[in-house]
C-alpha cells in the first residue's frame, strides 16, 4: 500500500516526526510564523490523507469537497471553531483537538493576565521603561485587589474549573455559568452558579472560557457590559468572536466597566493601530494561553498520536465527535 501522507500546516521541529516517519510521509509549510497561504493548503489537501493544522487554518466545504482522500483533521487547538465539523463528519473525516494538555497551562495564562490587568502590570513596565518613575507615591499605578473578590467564570468546562482552582487560592468567591449545572465541582471547588445576566451583576471578575458557536457569538455585548458593576474588568482567554467588540470598547472608554485582558480577537492578529491599543485600561496579548514550551509539545504530540491512530484504523483518542 501507498505511503499515507499527512500535511503539517506549520513548520514544526523534525524531532516531532521522527517516530512516525517509518510509515506515513510528512509535507510541512516551511515557515513557524506565517500560516500557509490558502490555495497552497488547498492544493495539499487534495493529496492529503491527513491534516494537521491550526487555528488559524479555514477547514471548510471548499477544502473538504476537493480533499477526496481526507480521513482526518488534527487540530492543534481545543477549539476547532476554524472547522465546518458537520460538513467533515457527513464525509466521513475524523476531526480531533488537544484537550486536557492544555487546561492547566491555559488557566495560568488566564489567571496571569485577570492578575496584570487588575494590578496594571503593562502600564507599569512601560512606566519604568519609559524614565516615568520619579517617585513613589501613595496611588501610583493603584489597581484593584484580587484577593477576596467575586470571579465569574462564563463556561465551565476543563479550563473554566482549572481558573475557579486557582481563584479559590487566593479567597475568591467563584461563580460561574455554563450550559450544563456542574454538580461536583460546586461541592468540591466550590463553586456557586449563576444565570449569566446575574453572574454579570456579581461578579469582580467575569472571565470568558466559552468555545465559539451559534450560541455564543457576540454572547458579551452592549448589555452585558451595563449590567458588569463599574469596577469590573472583563477577560477573555477563549475566542474573540463571543464579544461585541465594539461594544466592549464602549464599555471600556465610557469606564461602564473598569478594564479588560484580552487574549484573544475577533480577527487576527490585530494590528498596532487597533483601538484596544490605545486605551490603558486594556491588556492585549497575542493568543498565547497554552503557549508553554512543555504543552506546545504535548499537543503537537497529541496531534501525531491521532492521526496517526486513524490512518491506522484505530481510534482517536480525543475525537471532536
Ligand atoms: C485553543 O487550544 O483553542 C487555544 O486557543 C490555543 O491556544
Amino acid at each position: 500500500m501507498a505511503e499515507q501522507l499527512i500535511y503539517v500546516t506549520r513548520k514544526i521541529p523534525e524531532q516531532f516526526l521522527q517516530t512516525y516517519q517509518n510509515h506515513f510521509r510528512f509535507e510541512c509549510w516551511n515557515k513557524e510564523e506565517e500560516p500557509v497561504p490558502r490555495e497552497i493548503l488547498l492544493e495539499k489537501a487534495e493529496k492529503a490523507d491527513g491534516l494537521l493544522t491550526m487555528l488559524s487554518d479555514k477547514i471548510d466545504q471548499e477544502l473538504l469537497d476537493r480533499a477526496t482522500r481526507l480521513k482526518v483533521v488534527s487540530n492543534l487547538a481545543v477549539g476547532y471553531d476554524n472547522i465546518e465539523v458537520e460538513e467533515a463528519r457527513k464525509r466521513g473525516v475524523a476531526v480531533t483537538n488537544t484537550p486536557d494538555v492544555l487546561t492547566d497551562t491555559t488557566a495560568d495564562l488566564a489567571f496571569a493576565l485577570l492578575m496584570a490587568t487588575a494590578r496594571r502590570l503593562a502600564e507599569a513596565t512601560d512606566f519604568v521603561r519609559e524614565d516615568r518613575w520619579r517617585n513613589w507615591s501613595p496611588f501610583l499605578l493603584a489597581g484593584s485587589d484580587i484577593h477576596h473578590k467575586t470571579i465569574g467564570i462564563v463556561g465551565m468546562g476543563r479550563i473554566g474549573e482549572a481558573i475557579a482552582k486557582r481563584a479559590r487560592g487566593f479567597g475568591m468567591k467563584v461563580l460561574y455559568h455554563n450550559r450544563t449545572r456542574k454538580y461536583e465541582a460546586e461541592k468540591t471547588l466550590p463553586a456557586v452558579y449563576r444565570e449569566f445576566d446575574q453572574l454579570l451583576q456579581e461578579a469582580d471578575y467575569v472571565v470568558s472560557v466559552l468555545p465559539l458557536t451559534d450560541e455564543t457569538a457576540d454572547l458579551f455585548d452592549a448589555q452585558a457590559f451595563r449590567l458588569m458593576k463599574e469596577t469590573s474588568i472583563f477577560i477573555n482567554v477563549s475566542r474573540g468572536g463571543v464579544v461585541d467588540e465594539n461594544a466592549l470598547l464602549k464599555a471600556l472608554k465610557a469606564k461602564e466597566i473598569k478594564a479588560a485582558g484580552l487574549d484573544v480577537f475577533r480577527e487576527e492578529p490585530i494590528r498596532s493601530d487597533h483601538p484596544f491599543l490605545a486605551l490603558e485600561n486594556c491588556v492585549c496579548l497575542p493568543h498565547i494561553g497554552s503557549a508553554s514550551m512543555e504543552t506546545r509539545a504535548q499537543m503537537i504530540n497529541l496531534c501525531l498520536e491521532n492521526l496517526t491512530a486513524v490512518l491506522g484504523g484505530e481510534d482517536p483518542k480525543t475525537p471532536v465527535f
